[in-house]
């Protein structure tokens, strides 16, 4: 363990990780695993991940923006990457300088890649998005075949493979997945009868690879599973959450009944109690949402968050607790018997899962176990 500067950091356990793409690749068999390492691994930190997943099963990394996978080339990843974001005119460069595999949906970046491809005298590798029913990124399915057959005769482009992406995969409902899934199905099955050899097709994200496993074709594309977490807590494979959330105790007073705490004095004590301070804030990561909701794990014993969380602190009620100033607080984790995970304070935040980990800013030291 590498030596804390901070008295606040996320504990990575990198065995969790390793266990949980193991648990991935033993569900979808033959198919390979892209593992969905953007926003730093949401929030776990990209590189070690990256490390761990490769040496565990995953084939392909997948990031949000090129700058993500330069990174990741600059650290001396050489496994096949994808950019799943929208790529501008201006970033096509460093991708195909950077072997970085470019989401494809619009003529006019087609066409900047071949010329790109000329200039740097490198093949563009794509992969074309088709939009099935997300109604983000994607050339629209009625118009995907023309599309992905005029870019198979772009001189200077590799197109590896064709996907799409799921808007309602957790809902145990699957009646709009099947949808999204039948239209894909007949681009599939279009591009085979006109003979378009397409080496990869992908679709599955997390909750599709768990719960809809017609969808694995030749790949699945696994982010918020490989953390340890489920969607929406649906559960099926066991998985284990690697990441904790840690501090310190840096106070504590003993306050009288009827006592105000923090900003806008939303909280007033009720009882004569014992209120300890947190050297973490909103600007961390501990979003404001969280105020007067939600718990921290000191000793193993739930301690209520009291008033506003501010930008560098929060308070919580310790009650009669024995606790010293610098004893150890579990914000997200385990403690004796008690779990705080990322889905309670998805819960208590009224967000989901993944938006609680890539909250966690830069200021917070990761330290991988
Ligand atoms: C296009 C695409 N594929 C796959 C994923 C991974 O999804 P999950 O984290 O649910 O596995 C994402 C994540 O947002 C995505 O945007």
């Amino acid at each position: 363990m590498s030596k804390l500067t901070r008295s606040v950091w996320a504990e990575v356990n990198l065995q969790d990780i390793a266990f949980n793409t193991q648990q991935f690749c033993r569900l979808i068999g033959r198919s390979q695993l892209m593992a969905v390492v953007k926003a730093n691994a949401y929030g776990h930190g990209s590189l070690e991940i990256a490390h761990t997943v490769l040496a565990n099963g995953a084939s392909w990394l997948a990031v949000a923006i090129p700058e993500e996978g330069v990174r990741l080339r600059r650290a001396g990843i050489a496994a096949p990457i994808l950019v799943l974001g929208a790529v501008g005119p201006e970033e096509v460069e460093i991708c195909v300088a950077k072997d970085l595999a470019v989401t494809l949906y619009e003529p006019q970046i087609a066409r900047i890649l071949a010329n790109v491809s000329r200039k740097l005298q490198k093949t563009a590798k794509v992969h074309i998005k088709v939009d099935t029913g997300m109604t983000r990124l994607g050339i629209p399915d009625g118009a995907a075949v023309e599309f992905i057959r005029n870019v198979t005769r772009l001189p200077g482009l590799e197109v590896q493979g064709v996907f799409t992406h799921f808007a309602d995969a957790e809902n145990p409902n699957q009646e709009y997945l099947q949808w999204q899934w039948q239209r894909f199905e007949r681009v599939i099955n279009a591009l085979k009868r006109e003979g378009i050899k397409i080496p990869c097709y992908h679709a599955a994200n997390t909750a599709a690879a768990m719960f809809f496993p017609q969808s694995h074709l030749d790949m699945v594309r696994v982010g918020l599973g490989l953390y340890g977490m489920y969607p929406n807590g649906r559960r099926s494979i066991p998985l284990r959450p690697a990441l904790s959330l840690k501090t310190r105790i840096a106070a504590l007073k003993h306050v009288p009944a009827g006592t105000a705490v923090s900003y806008g004095c939303t909280y007033v004590t009720w009882r004569e109690t014992s209120l300890a301070v947190l050297p973490i804030g909103y600007a961390d990561g501990l979003s404001r949402k969280l105020s007067n909701k939600g718990h921290v794990l000191i000793a193993g014993q739930p301690c209520p968050i009291v008033g506003k969380v501010t930008m560098d602190h929060t308070i919580v009620d310790v009650g009669d607790l024995p606790v010293s100033v610098g004893d150890e607080v579990v914000l997200i984790g385990t403690s004796g018997h008690e779990q705080v995970t990322a889905q309670d304070w998805a819960g208590w935040m009224d967000t989901i899962n993944y938006e609680v980990t890539c909250l966690i800013s830069s200021r917070v030291e990761r330290i991988y176990v």
